[in-house]
């Protein structure tokens, strides 16, 4: 193909923790997929040495300060996807989806920072979808994998003629011996949630239905703020079920919900009605039976005390937030470290569903990756699904203010190369 016919994913944040592992990603798979890979960072230099150091092919590299208006748009300009990866979102997000808009080039990125992802459905959703722009937030381990199996599981239920009902998710992650917390969490994913404790804007936090488009209230379908919430509220409490002890969903429970709903509202299956889909989700602590029960359904309700916790501190007045934010800043994790090289291999995880139709049937779907989720496949899911919209395009549904499965459009087999296998009712996504 003619080099300057090829679409161009744009990669912005390539020498963070989650960028470095997205950088290597991007530039093996892209020429594969036929697309070119221009990056945009503050030190051009450092991006040529990590692509160097690794032996990788080293793309175009331009400088690019997101704070700076002309070197964002001249980034901007020459690129058809742009995969944001330097956070903190609330502060550095607004002037690149602002780029986006104005060029007309679709943005993924991977916050959770529910305020900034309110606001772009608020601003942005009609001024994206007339330039024809898809912006897709959280589109890594939160929260595609559980959009991406729900929708998967609500078109398995059309071709039945049946209608989604029940979408009930467990997922479990096996870590190698020896894992810590820095293991898991970097400073840039602390900052985000120490950004969204100084952020102006209430969070509405547990608010499933915070990402309805047009809600259209009394009406009982999908986009039903009411019966979206009745459906499918948000339970923090631990449980035991299919001999697990399950907590809330890891890292939080609010984050998937209101993207899952915003989903089904925004894309019904013609011609049957769009109704809610009672959506629950979990994290997989261990056997309930044994000796270590007991003490898993203490770690358990700690992980839901936590949670419970931080819905509150989100509701409190923003002075007291935002004085919090500072003082934990100072002994949490900063910026720039975190997980990296052979701490992002060697786990693995399962995401497994039950769904149920209205019409009474049931069956079930798989989620497996490789990889730690948060550093790893997470970094390789906005990759691919960056490069399935470059290559492919868009569909009508996913443009504006959108979802990862509205913007994967049903393509399960385009995260095959993010080491994520999926088989919906017995029928494994391979292309
Ligand atoms: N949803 C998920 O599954 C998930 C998983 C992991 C991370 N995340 C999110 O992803 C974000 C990144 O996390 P991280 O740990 O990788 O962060 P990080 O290591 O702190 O990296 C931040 C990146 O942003 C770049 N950057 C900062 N300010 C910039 C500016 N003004 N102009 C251009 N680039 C700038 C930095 O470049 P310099 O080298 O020039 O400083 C660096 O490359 C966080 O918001 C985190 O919450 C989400």
């Amino acid at each position: 193909m003619d080099p300057a016919a090829r679409p161009v994913v744009g990669l912005l944040g390539a020498t963070g923790i989650t960028g470095r592992t997205a950088l290597a990603h991007l530039v093996a798979r892209a020429p594969l997929e036929g697309a070119g890979v221009v990056v945009g960072a503050r030190d051009p230099g450092r991006v040529r040495d990590l692509c160097a150091e690794r032996g990788l092919p080293v793309p175009e590299v331009l400088p690019v300060d997101v704070t700076d208006e002309r070197s964002l748009d001249a980034f901007v300009r020459r690129v058809d996807v742009v995969v944001n990866l330097a956070g903190p979102y609330t502060r550095l997000a607004p002037p690149v989806l602002a780029a986006c808009v104005a060029r007309g080039a679709h943005y993924v990125d991977l916050t959770g920072e529910a305020p900034l992802v309110l606001r772009t459905d608020r601003d942005l959703h009609a001024p994206a979808r007339a330039a024809g722009v898809a912006i897709v937030h959280t589109a890594g381990f939160e929260a595609l994998p559980a959009d991406v199996l729900v929708d998967a599981a609500r078109r398995a239920a059309a071709a039945r003629g049946e209608t989604l009902r029940g979408a009930d998710l467990v997922t479990t992650v096996r870590t190698p011996p020896g894992t810590g917390f820095r293991d898991a969490v970097s400073g840039g994913t602390v900052q985000s949630l120490l950004e969204v404790l100084r952020d102006p804007d209430r969070w509405r936090t547990g608010d499933v239905a915070a990402r309805l488009p047009d809600p259209a209230p009394g009406s009982g379908t999908a986009a039903d703020p009411d019966a979206v919430r009745r459906t499918s509220p948000l339970r923090l409490p631990p449980r035991v079920a299919g001999g697990q002890v399950l907590a809330p969903m890891s890292p939080l429970a609010a984050i998937n919900p209101p993207v899952v709903h915003r989903t089904q509202a925004l894309s019904p299956v013609p011609g049957a009605p769009a109704r809610p889909v009672a959506f629950r989700e979990a994290m997989a602590v261990g056997r309930w039976a044994g000796l270590g029960g007991p003490a898993r359904l203490a770690a358990a309700t700690g992980a839901s005390g936590f949670q419970a916790l931080a819905g509150l501190v989100t509701r409190l007045p923003r002075p007291v937030r935002s004085g919090l934010a500072d003082a934990l800043s100072r002994i949490l994790p900063a910026a720039g470290t975190g997980p990296q090289g052979d701490v992002l291999t060697g786990w693995s995880w399962t995401t497994r569903g039950t769904f149920t139709t209205h019409e009474g049937s049931t069956f079930g779907a798989v989620l497996e990756a490789r990889g730690n989720p948060g550093y790893g496949t997470t970094a390789w899911l906005v990759v691919e699904l960056a490069l399935r919209m470059a290559v492919r395009g868009v569909p009508d549904a996913a443009l504006g203010s959108s979802t990862p499965a509205l913007a994967l459009d049903g393509d399960l087999a385009a995260l095959v190369p993010a080491r994520v296998r999926i088989t919906v009712d017995g029928r494994p996504a391979d292309r």
